[in-house]
């Protein structure tokens, strides 16, 4: 019995003894505030003094690992793990939160039994969107203009600055406005009012404490001096009912090329036929007859009417060779042809039948 007693009342006297023991039996290092993104990873250390038995690790105040001197840690969750180290000074665990949730901001507390208990906070923060609502502006002189830069989903409420170019803007030229959505993030809304003399960068900046640096979204505001920018929608305009004009008349131009194209092909299909062949056939003659190249100059202006003055030409050379000069010196040209053309004319409807052999004749070489 006696030893019974003694053996349940040793830990109460234990305990009820420590606190007066604290020098060799204490948390020489609680943990340290932390702020962390959610999804990432905390980390809180607690160093113990030799002699220790049992180290409690609690969020908010619910125990999530108990660590042991004599079996170690008991890791009863995933998300929960610890590391130990053991050193001159004391004994060290190290409590790792994976996969940090926004519902484990809060206290964390290790705590030695009654003891000793240290504790500090852990932030879990979130990172969320940021967006400037206006695309590239175009802005006039003295015209004032609001640029809205839109903060979704963070947690807390972040920090919204503005910068143009490098410089930071005087926070009077904005107003931010923040609310708490249902999901416990926030949103923020900051609307920047301000004149431009320049064309500038201007950047919106959300900061949470979490963040390494502040998330920014920028938009590039140009600005347009008045009278070049009347030119220049002028010049806009103008230039667009140049290349219309350009585009339609080269579109014309090419319509028309293509039918005269069509037309003189079909026309020359049926006169090659005709002319072309004829004169082909004639001018094969006239190689081969180079005595008539006399006579075939003086009617070069009409090529086509050569048979017929060579056809004149035999009937003069069958007339009496005595009067072959007097007779081209006096007699026009006019009158020759004059005479030629009754002459030609059924010629020529003779000779038309005749005509496609040699066509053929032509198109084969
Ligand atoms: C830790 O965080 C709490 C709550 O945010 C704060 O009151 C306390 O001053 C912080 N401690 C240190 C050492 O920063
Ligand atoms: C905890 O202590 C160990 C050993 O000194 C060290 O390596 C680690 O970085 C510490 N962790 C934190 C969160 O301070
Ligand atoms: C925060 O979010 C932005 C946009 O989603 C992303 O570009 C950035 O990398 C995030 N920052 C961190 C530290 O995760
Ligand atoms: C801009 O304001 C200045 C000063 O009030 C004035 O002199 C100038 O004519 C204004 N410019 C335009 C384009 O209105
Ligand atoms: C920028 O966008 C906001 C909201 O879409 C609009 O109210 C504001 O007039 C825009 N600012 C300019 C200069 O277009
Ligand atoms: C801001 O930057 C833009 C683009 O780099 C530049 O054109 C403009 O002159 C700058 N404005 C000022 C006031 O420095
Ligand atoms: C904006 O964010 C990008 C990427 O995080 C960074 O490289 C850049 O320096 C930031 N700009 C400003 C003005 O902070
Ligand atoms: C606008 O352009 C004119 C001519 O280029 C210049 O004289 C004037 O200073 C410009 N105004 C501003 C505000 O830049």
């Amino acid at each position: 019995m006696e030893r019974f007693q003694k053996f349940i009342l040793l830990p109460l006297i234990l305990t009820a003894s420590l606190p007066g023991l604290a020098f060799c039996y204490s948390i020489i290092n609680g943990p340290t505030n932390a702020t962390v993104l959610a999804g990432s990873e905390a980390r809180f250390n607690c160093t113990v003094s030799e002699g220790w038995i049992i180290l409690i690790w609690l969020s908010n105040g619910s125990p999530v690992l108990t660590v042991s001197s004599s079996q170690g840690a008991f890791e009863t969750s995933d998300r929960f793990t610890s590391q130990n180290y053991t050193s001159s000074s004391g004994f060290t665990s190290e409590l790792i939160i994976h996969n940090t949730q926004l519902s484990d901001s809060g206290k964390i507390e290790c705590s030695v039994q009654q003891a000793d208990s240290k504790f500090a906070f852990l932030s879990v923060q979130v990172n969320g969107s940021l967006s400037i609502k206006n695309s590239t502006l175009t802005v006039k002189e003295n015209e004032t203009i609001e640029i809205v830069c839109e903060a979704l989903g963070w947690a807390p409420a972040p920090d919204i600055t503005w910068m143009t170019n490098d410089s930071f803007i005087d926070k009077s030229k904005y107003v931010t406005q923040q609310s708490q959505g249902s999901n416990g993030l926030y949103d923020a809304l900051s609307i920047l009012t301000l004149t431009l003399t320049d064309t500038e960068i201007l950047t919106c900046l959300a900061d949470i404490e979490a963040l390494p640096n502040p998330q920014n979204a920028s938009v590039t505001c140009i600005f347009v001096n008045s009278t070049l920018e009347n030119a220049y929608s002028e010049d806009s305009r103008s230039t667009w009912v140049i290349v219309l004009a350009v585009v339609l008349s080269l579109v014309g131009i090419i319509l028309l090329i293509i039918i005269i194209v069509v037309v003189v092909r079909c026309c020359l299909k049926k006169k090659e036929s005709t002319y072309q062949t004829e004169i082909r056939k004639v001018s094969a003659e006239k190689n081969t007859d180079s005595d008539l190249k006399n006579m075939q100059r003086h009617g070069s202006e009409n090529q086509g009417y050569i048979p017929e003055e060579r056809w004149n030409t035999e009937h003069i050379s069958r007339i009496p060779s005595s009067s072959p000069v007097s007779s081209k010196i006096t007699v026009p040209a006019e009158d020759l042809h004059t005479s030629s053309v009754p002459k030609v004319r059924p010629q020529r409807r003779t000779d038309y039948p005749i005509s496609p052999k040699k066509i053929r004749n032509v198109t084969l070489v």
